[in-house]
């Protein structure tokens, strides 16, 4: 009788249910394009205190689902509990001046994160991604030469080359958002050694720090870190990571140099440096 009585009392005792809800993102990861947003999303996702949605929504750019307004974009969120962060990623976001605006319209207190590689890199890892799908469609692709050189030049009109310009959509985001709202993190830095990039993001978070070294293990076969959750173990999908074609040594020193003085601009710009070639 008396067990029977603490059990009930014990029962009563339990606090109630916490309501678990889709909320508006207090995070965003906004870019770039083959920057490393689908692994700082995964990693981040390791972290108790964070909710994160599965797709790209493609809201504030995409002007078809823009118009359907935040219930729309509410309805796109993972549930979360309240003491949750809730993140979304879509690495077109950066790219799109029309974003910054929209996104400071929600929330001007929102948090950003920015993941940038090597622009040259960047270029070579977007060219990749566009060559496999249309592989996979059976379609023709022009090769990396024809599409990065025009007339001997630089081809300026090529769209992925313009995605690598960082100081010129980073402008668009500080005329929005200040510096201290916005938090890059090194995507070369975290392909090669996760944790302590991990780290500095829990920091601009202010998240209790949780993530540690024994949630990644390096795959020898793969050549890249995997992650362990709770003794789970999985790697990015094998579309990450995909070997660059080939370009001529003289076009990709061409690159290199074409860049040189976009990422000075871009280092000025974010008071930081960045060891890109
Ligand atoms: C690159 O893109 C930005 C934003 O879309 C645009 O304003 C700019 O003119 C482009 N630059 C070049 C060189 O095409
Ligand atoms: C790392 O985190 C896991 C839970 O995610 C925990 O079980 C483990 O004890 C932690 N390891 C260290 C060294 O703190
Ligand atoms: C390592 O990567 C290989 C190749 O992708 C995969 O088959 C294997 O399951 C991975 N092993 C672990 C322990 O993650």
């Amino acid at each position: 009788m008396a067990a029977l009585l603490l059990g009930l009392l014990l029962f009563a005792m339990q606090s109630p249910p916490i309501p678990s809800r889709p909320q508006l993102p207090h995070i965003l990861i906004i870019g770039v394009r083959k920057g490393g947003t689908r692994a700082l999303i995964e990693m981040l996702s390791l972290h108790s205190s964070v909710a994160a949605a599965q797709n790209e929504v493609h809201f504030f750019d995409w002007e078809s689902h823009f118009q359907r307004g935040l219930p729309w974009y509410l309805s796109q969120m993972p549930y979360a509990f309240p003491d949750q962060l809730t993140v979304e990623k879509t690495p077109a976001y950066f790219t799109s001046s029309k974003v910054p605006k929209r996104i400071h319209q929600m929330n001007t207190d929102i948090k950003l994160l920015l993941i940038l590689r090597d622009p040259t890199e960047r270029v070579l890892s977007d060219y990749t991604q566009v060559f496999y799908n249309r592989l996979q469609k059976h379609k023709r692709y022009q090769p990396i030469e024809s599409v990065l050189v025009k007339d001997g030049e630089i081809n300026l009109g090529y769209k992925a080359l313009n995605r690598s310009l960082y100081y010129v959509h980073m402008q668009n985001w500080l005329q929005y958002f200040p510096l201290e709202s916005i938090h890059i993190v090194d995507g070369d830095e975290l392909i090669r050694d996760p944790f302590p990039e991990m780290k500095k993001v829990e920091r601009f978070l202010k998240l209790e720090p949780q993530i540690n070294a024994s949630n990644f293990y390096f795959n020898k076969t793969k050549g890249f870190y995997c992650l362990r959750d709770h003794g789970r173990e999985r790697c990015l999908h094998d579309s990450k990571g995909r070997a660059h074609p080939h370009v001529a040594p003289a076009i990709l020193q061409k690159l290199y140099q074409f860049f040189h003085e976009p990422n000075k601009k871009f280092f000025e710009l974010v008071g930081r440096t960045f060891t890109w070639k």
